[in-house]
């Protein structure tokens, strides 16, 4: 057994918090276009469990600054997580109808629509984060490259172009943890890192030891990912169980087996939590989300 329930109430707090914001920053300001608006709503509010957001603003209590510092930028990896979501369930990628227990969001408006949505969600993303609240423009600076580079072509887009590639294939076990960590891992780092540099003078020994944390917790997301595709719930996923398996992906219960993932996954959570030690009671929240990923349902 995991030593670990889901904790929930640091990532409700926060959910809140940022649901409100991205409805509030969403809704307003003038469009070009409604349907395009509509797309764009519908595919960040509605649902999520915000966990990229709540890693950021645990992040920034551990470097003593207020999670409302991390707020904005928690936001903006909020909006480069739900464009990959739409442009993941494109019938070119996944082809998945069912995300947030909800049509996705090609099926809901249509192919272009959602394509569209997403680029505009990826650009709002750094704007967002370009007029962060708080922040200094070193400091934002700062932000927008690591969000660019975790969104892009060294992180979850490469990754998911291995993804797409892999498909059919067996890969080794260190193939498969470089997909992981490129598709899914280097938006959770990011999300971290972003959190740890509210503070301007955060120094290189607690960011590294942050980063070693959402390494293992990026890897850990995945894996337990992987595991409900064939071992959770639809209903309760809000997604389709065995999608992964109907297209012959790559994953880790293809590899090692159900038991073998979930030995891996205990693992990954002890690194993560050892990399907190450190840290102490400042480190409370991000402990609690590591053990929310490990242990989550949906
Ligand atoms: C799902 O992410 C996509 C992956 C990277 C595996 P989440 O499980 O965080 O999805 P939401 O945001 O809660 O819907
Ligand atoms: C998606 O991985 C990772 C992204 C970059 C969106 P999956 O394809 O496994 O995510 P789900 O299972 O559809 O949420
Ligand atoms: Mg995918
Ligand atoms: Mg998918
Ligand atoms: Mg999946």
């Amino acid at each position: 057994m995991l030593p670990f329930t889901p904790d929930a109430s640091f990532i409700d707090r926060c959910r809140t918090e940022v649901d409100a914001e991205l409805e509030r920053r969403l809704g307003s300001g003038d469009q070009a276009s409604k349907t395009l608006q509509q797309a764009m709503l519908y595919s960040v509010l509605g649902g999520g469990k915000r966990i990229r957001p709540s890693l950021c603003m645990g992040a920034a209590l551990v470097v003593g600054q207020t999670a409302q510092k991390a707020r904005v930028p928690a936001c903006a990896i909020e909006l480069i997580h739900a464009y990959s979501l739409v442009h993941d369930d494109l019938p070119a990628m996944d082809n998945d109808e069912l995300r947030r227990g909800r049509p996705t969001t090609h099926i809901a408006f249509d192919e272009a629509t959602a394509i569209l949505a997403g680029d505009a969600l990826q650009s709002l993303a750094f704007e967002w984060l370009s007029l962060a609240p708080e922040l200094t423009d070193q400091t934002r600076l700062l932000m927008i490259r690591e969000l660019a580079k975790a969104s892009g072509h060294q992180g979850m887009v490469g990754g998911q172009a291995i993804d797409l590639d892999a498909v059919g294939q067996t890969l080794t076990l260190t193939q498969l943890e470089t997909m992981h960590r490129l598709k899914t891992g280097a938006l959770i780092e990011a999300s971290v890192r972003i959190g740890a540099l509210t503070d301007a003078s955060i120094d290189d020994a607690t960011l590294e030891h942050l980063t070693t944390y959402a390494r293992a917790l990026g890897l850990a997301f995945q894996v337990q990912d992987d595991l409900l595709d064939i071992e959770g719930d639809t209903q309760v996923m809000g997604k389709p169980k065995g999608s992964d398996v109907a297209r012959a992906k790559p994953t880790y219960p293809a590899l090692l087996g159900a038991e073998g993932a979930r030995m891996h996954l205990a693992q990954l959570l002890d690194a993560a939590l050892e990399s907190l030690t450190p840290f102490g009671t400042r480190a409370e929240a991000l402990r609690a989300m590591a053990g929310f990923v490990v242990a989550r349902n949906h």
